[in-house]
């Protein structure tokens, strides 16, 4: 169990652990380049480590020395047929990428997850790979993992998605790297765009035309990655320094991709003061180090164009708006339904738990500020995003704040606690 208590502000230097989405492609890619990669700055993290398992089960040889990681890739077509079942754990983006690119081998393979990722839908991702041409059976009429891939012969698709998500997106572009012609994929709005980023770097023949994508079949050659920090996990710190006045923290090397720094713009809306120095790029992505001061914050509309870009931050962004005054509305984000668990409910009963009133939409949640965060027991659903932004509220509670079952953390934030405490400064 985690107890955080009431905390004055947030003070010091920090950096945040690695990008997951960084970290999982970098491998991804790694494993079916030629050649060798270095990734500086993988993330340690439950989630990676599947992606990192999984590969090394189809033959991909992973070397650690000092600080870096060296993948040595198969090739496009020389993944070996895994002994057994592949385990995604509790990973939405192992499961999803990895299936584009097991679509395109000529094996059979079966891919299962935890609990929470057997229940998550799999027909976003199902669908367009057997429309290329890969057979995919799954529980529940093939809609949900286990699944089973039989992959080989595909044929290119125009495929124009319905929902905006990068892990569906990115599916498709790397079953696009085995498909005979032109694979086009079209999207309804921008999500985050690691994956083109990152086949640019290994040398693949990708175009860019505002949410039009378009792949042919290359071979990738190795390179290096740096995987910067994640704005994702820096998040949370620059929520409770924002909130804590007289707070001044300084986050080093955070991945700052515009398809992924919706949580600056929303928290500058709200009145945060966040400075933004040392802007610069590496491995085609934008790197810069972020600094935080507390203010008071005000309520704001968060609407369906901002939502892919901040969409893992909204659990954290939902305790901003309880210390924020007036009312903070958040719309468009049904897709928090389908997440590691339905973290528009989990927010709004964990929050309520704590004597914080949600009132919650069929979309997202409407939350009137400031309310006092009574403190109390809270759960983490099972959640790494869950746990931290509750984890987060405590420092704003009036007695202390316990998060229950809170090791899921280790999923995309080894090292929390620790950090976290390192920062605070007590009342
Ligand atoms: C991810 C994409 C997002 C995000 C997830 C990681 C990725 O999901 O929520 O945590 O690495 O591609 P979508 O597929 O809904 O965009």
């Amino acid at each position: 169990m985690l107890t955080l208590n009431k905390s004055g502000k947030i003070s010091g230097i920090c950096q945040v652990p690695g990008d997951k989405s960084i970290s999982h492609r970098a491998v991804m890619l790694a494993g079916i380049s030629q050649g060798a990669t270095r990734i500086r700055g993988f993330l340690n993290g439950d989630d990676c480590l599947s992606t990192l398992r999984c590969f090394q089960q189809m033959g991909v040889a992973v070397e650690m020395k000092q600080e870096e990681m060296i993948v040595t890739g198969r090739g496009l077509a020389g993944l070996r047929e895994p002994d057994d079942v592949l385990d995604a754990g509790n990973s939405g983006t192992t499961m999803r990428l990895m299936s584009g690119i097991l679509s395109g081998q000529s094996f059979m393979s079966v891919v299962s997850g935890d609990a929470s990722l057997r229940s998550r839908p799999m027909e976003r991702i199902a669908l367009p790979l057997r429309l290329m041409g890969a057979s995919i059976d799954g529980r529940d009429g093939g809609k949900r993992a286990p699944l089973v891939i039989r992959g080989g012969g595909l044929k290119s698709i125009e495929y124009t998605m319905p929902v905006a998500s990068a892990q569906v997106k990115s599916a498709v572009l790397l079953a696009g790297l085995y498909a005979s012609g032109t694979t086009t994929v079209i999207e309804p709005r921008a999500s985050r765009d690691h994956t083109e980023r990152m086949l640019a770097a290994f040398g693949a023949q990708i175009s860019i035309d505002g949410l039009t994508k378009k792949i042919v079949t290359t071979e990738l050659k190795g390179t290096e990655i740096e995987v910067p920090g994640d704005i994702s996990s820096a998040a949370f710190l620059m929520v409770a320094a924002a909130c804590l006045p007289e707070s001044h923290l300084t986050l080093k090397s955070v991945g700052l991709n515009p398809t992924r720094a919706g949580i600056i713009t929303v928290l500058q809306n709200m009145g945060a003061d966040i400075e933004i120095v040392n802007l610069r790029t590496n491995g085609g992505e934008p790197i810069g180090d972020l600094i935080i001061r507390g203010s008071a914050l005000h309520g704001t509309e968060i609407g369906e164009d901002l939502i892919p870009s901040l969409i893992d931050e909204i659990p954290v962004l939902a305790v901003a708006a309880a210390c924020a005054s007036g009312e903070t509305r958040i719309t468009g984000a049904q897709e928090l339904r389908v997440k590691e668990t339905d973290r528009i409910s989990a927010m709004a009963e964990e929050l309520g738990n704590i004597g914080v009133t949600v009132d919650t939409l069929p979309d997202g949640m409407v939350i009137q500020g400031p309310q006092k965060i009574r403190g109390g027991m809270t759960h983490s659903h099972g959640d790494h995003r869950i746990a931290m932004a509750m984890a987060i509220a405590g420092l704003m509670s009036e007695s202390p704040l316990s998060v229950q079952n809170e090791s899921c953390i280790a999923v995309s934030f080894p090292g929390f606690e620790k950090t976290l405490r390192e920062l605070v400064v007590s009342k």
